[in-house]
């Protein structure tokens, strides 16, 4: 598939599925009962994860999506950046949870975090899939993580590699 085969499943869709139940049971545990919680999606990287996780969150919720763009010199953390899809749904007021599928440099999320905030949310905590753990401290680390996350290009599970393998129900290295 674009000239590229799978090495190693590094997480098979068994493991997958324990851990995003046990993390779906943790953050209904989490979050008051009758306040409203909205779960966030950072696509397209987490659409398959987000599908899976809000089916075990034995909560009332609303699921949106947003698509952020890395424009600019992707080395600073200066909350610049600009949303390619705005999510539809109203952050103020609401428990917000972001849903990544990776952090790998902390960029996307130091810059995303902060915009969020801006906008008022009762509480906005960050859930990730995979947590490469090379970063320096983010501005707001994730409250839950899947896995760590081994040093390799991991595809699967909603990861890509040029837009190939995101279907794979496994996560392998390239
Ligand atoms: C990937 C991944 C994370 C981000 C993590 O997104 O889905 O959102 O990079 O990297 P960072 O911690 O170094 O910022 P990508 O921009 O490849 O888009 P995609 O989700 O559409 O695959």
């Amino acid at each position: 598939m674009g000239g590229r085969s799978v090495q190693r499943v590094a997480f098979s869709a068994e493991e997958i599925a324990a851990r995003v139940a046990a993390m779906g049971a943790e953050i209904a545990d989490h979050y008051p009962r009758g306040e409203p919680l909205l779960v966030l999606g950072l696509l397209k990287g987490s659409f398959i994860f987000v599908a899976d996780l809000v089916r075990e969150i034995d909560l009332p919720l609303h699921v949106d999506f947003l698509v952020a763009s890395s424009y600019g010199n992707g080395t600073t953390s200066s909350g610049d950046v600009r949303l390619v899809y705005d999510p539809e749904a109203e952050l103020a007021g609401r428990h917000v949870l972001l849903v990544e599928d990776i952090i790998d440099s902390g960029s996307t999320i130091n810059r995303l975090m902060p915009l969020l905030e801006r906008r008022g949310p009762l509480s906005l905590e960050l859930c990730a899939l995979l947590h490469k753990r090379i970063c320096p401290p983010l501005v707001k680390e994730a409250r839950w993580v899947g896995f760590d996350a081994p040093p390799e290009f991991l595809v699967g599970y909603g990861l890509d590699h040029a837009e190939n393998f995101r279907h794979l129900p496994y996560i392998a290295s390239l």
